[in-house]
């Protein structure tokens, strides 16, 4: 099949290509749309056709007729089955011009399909069933199209034979829909009433409906005139890897995501900004003088510049901007919800770094373009947000160029892709807020203190004897000569802490900030003791992320729920139960075990005292 599609593609080469995305709810006769194409375009083998004739008979919907959709579906279970490479993106061609079409489910557990192709799209055919007119799911799509730059729509009303043909019917949908385009910013609505499934304005025009007078589907599609994605950058090339087979060969290979690059440029690697100038353009083919946009090549540089997987070479004279701050839109693809405030994954291009939502300025009603207040996102909700990464990296705003402005959010722990988004800009206070230098460091801190500066983390269910140990350990600690302090959950809650309730989002701050002024503290020499719940394994990754290798050791204190509600020191538990407490970690909300805890304590197996000498001896074996 491979090489069938390279052949292919390159038997069309000359003409143009039009990328374009085909989205609209269950049902809206997509499947029928794309087959009935396929099959009037004369591009279904023979034998595809007589399967077709045979299904159709004896599956078919259609009374006989040709049911489109078996065929359409049927690619579908092939692609499940492995058979067929990527049937989700359709390659075919008329004397006129190719087409790359995605196809995107219609379901709404499908919105992600629909991001990713829409991402490298140039138009969309938003389907719309002429009986039903405009749904939240045609709202929703066009939003996510317009998110991604997609500047035209084709707005095809389909099933105009279950309407009677009726003019009316039609020009109400397209009014309602022009409205949505402006709203959104999509310049370029063409509307076309049909029916897939009879062919009217499919390939041709329509006898049925001789009020309408534009052109048909596949001669629009034929017609349009798109622009570029990307507009005119200098030079990009995203370092996709380093090519070094031997000691004189260094090269780094990727693909232009902008502009061009000749032999003897000046460009730069950032967010290094080393500078050099371009000595080779190598390809498979041999040497090249120049390359643009879209080709993948490999760059050997005249200095001895380092560059690695992820860096951004540019040209010198005009290169994206470096930064670690953004203001960006999400849609958000996980089952769990999104929190500000917990880490994530962002990659973009081929650069992959730590990020966390530092906050959501609004989330966007689809259905209005209302800007709604949120403290977390469900799926498929949208965003504008503000979002902040562990290293800085090269962008260019989506509007300009999708290929440095587009990201993906990863979850850390099941790596599964929870967001797409876009970058809007960099946020100003990002490039004005520098490292100081400061004479006095941790090491000379500690040393007189005659200590090693370290991070004892206390987790474990309320009333599971957290604290009870923390605080042993403590004056254990104070009697040795040691220098300590001990952050306790409640009474930072009392300061620090105490415009946080217990919502997921706000216990996901409550750690941050505490991890946060537990690495301040380490980084004053101190041993610091730190007895919260800390029920969500995200951010204790995130509080040992911030420390030293050695320095951060998780204390997992563990008491199963039975014995902790059955002390129930502070009478929470039964509060719990009573229903006069909501979100208590347990019984109504989660708390995650640690899976390689430092220590595992069995605090209902041994006393406090036991166990603080254990933690003694984990911290200072000697
Ligand atoms: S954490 O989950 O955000 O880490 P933290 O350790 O700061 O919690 O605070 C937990 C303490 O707050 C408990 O020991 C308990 O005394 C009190 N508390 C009040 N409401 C709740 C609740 N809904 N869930 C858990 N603890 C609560």
């Amino acid at each position: 099949m491979a090489p069938d599609i390279a052949a292919y593609l390159q038997q069309h080469e000359s003409k143009g290509l039009l990328r374009f995305i085909t989205c609209g709810s269950v049902d809206d006769g997509k499947s029928t749309l794309i087959g009935r194409l396929l099959h009037d375009t004369q591009l279904l083998l023979d034998d595809q056709v007589a399967a077709l004739e045979a299904d159709s008979r004896r599956h078919g919907t259609q009374g006989g007729e040709l049911d489109f959709a078996l065929l359409v579906d049927g690619l579908a279970a092939e692609r499940e089955q492995g058979i067929t490479i990527d049937v989700a993106y359709r390659f075919f061609g008329t004397e006129r011009r190719k087409f790359i079409v995605a196809d995107c489910p219609g379901h709404e557990q499908y919105t992600r399909n629909m991001a990713t192709g829409a991402s490298t799209a140039d138009l969309a055919v938003v389907l719309v069933d002429a009986r039903k007119g405009l749904l939240t799911q045609t709202r929703r799509h066009s939003y996510i199209a317009s998110l991604l730059g997609i500047r035209h729509v084709l707005l095809a009303v389909n099933k105009m034979d279950l309407v009677d043909y009726r003019q009316d019917v039609f020009d109400s949908i397209v009014a309602g829909y022009r409205d949505l385009a402006t709203q959104l910013g999509i310049a370029n609505v063409q509307a076309i009433p049909l029916s897939a499934l009879r062919g009217d304005n499919m390939v041709d025009g329509s006898a049925a409906m001789p009020w309408y007078r534009g052109p048909s589907l596949l001669q629009h599609l034929e017609t349009v005139q798109v622009e570029p994605a990307t507009q005119a950058t200098g030079f990009r090339l995203p370092v996709q890897w380093v090519n070094r087979p031997n000691q004189d060969f260094r090269g780094f290979a990727g693909t232009v995501a902008g502009g061009r690059v000749a032999v003897g440029d000046e460009v730069v690697v950032l967010p290094s900004a080393r500078r050099s100038t371009v000595a080779r353009i190598v390809t498979a083919g041999g040497d090249l003088a120049h390359a643009g946009d879209g080709q993948a090549v490999t760059l050997t540089l005249a200095d001895e510049v380092d560059a690695s997987r992820g860096d951004v070479i540019a040209a010198a004279i005009d290169p994206p901007e470096v930064a670690d701050q953004f203001a960006a839109h999400l849609l958000w693809m996980g089952d769990e919800r999104l929190l500000p405030g917990r880490p994530y994954l962002l990659k973009l291009g081929t650069r992959t770094v730590g990020a966390s939502v530092t906050e959501i300025k609004h989330k966007v009603d689809v259905n209005t373009q209302e800007h709604l207040a949120a403290k977390h996102l469900e799926l498929n909700e949208v965003a504008c947000c503000n979002l902040h990464l562990d290293q800085p990296l090269a962008f260019e705003p989506y509007a300009r160029n999708r290929a440095l402005g587009a990201f993906i959010l990863i979850d850390r722990q099941s790596n599964a892709t929870v967001a797409a988004g876009t970058l809007d800009f960099a946020l100003r206070r990002a490039g004005n807020i520098h490292w100081q230098h400061l004479d006095v460091d941790k090491a000379a801190r500690a040393r007189i203190k005659h200590q090693s500066p370290r991070c004892l983390w206390f987790t474990g269910l309320s009333g599971a004897g957290k604290s009870t140990i923390a605080n042993l350990v403590e004056k254990r600690l104070l009697a040795m000569g040691q220098h300590t302090y001990l952050l306790d959950g409640d009474n930072v809650r009392h300061g620090l802490n105490k415009d946080l309730g217990f919502t997921d989002e706000d216990r996901v701050e409550n750690i941050r900030r505490v991890a946060e002024v537990a690495k301040l503290m380490t980084d004053a020499g101190l041993i610091v003791l730190v007895s919260f719940i800390s029920p969500f394994r995200a951010e204790r990754e995130m509080a040992r992320a911030l420390f030293e290798p050695g320095e951060f050791l998780e204390v997992f204190v563990d008491t199963p729920l039975a014995v902790a509600e059955q002390r129930d020191v502070k009478g929470l538990y039964a509060k719990a139960r009573a229903g006069q407490l909501r979100n208590f970690t347990g019984i109504d909300s989660p708390y995650e075990a640690p899976e390689h805890p430092e220590l595992h304590l069995h605090a209902d197996r041994a006393s406090p005292v036991e166990l603080a000498g254990e933690v003694i001896r984990a911290l200072l074996p000697d």
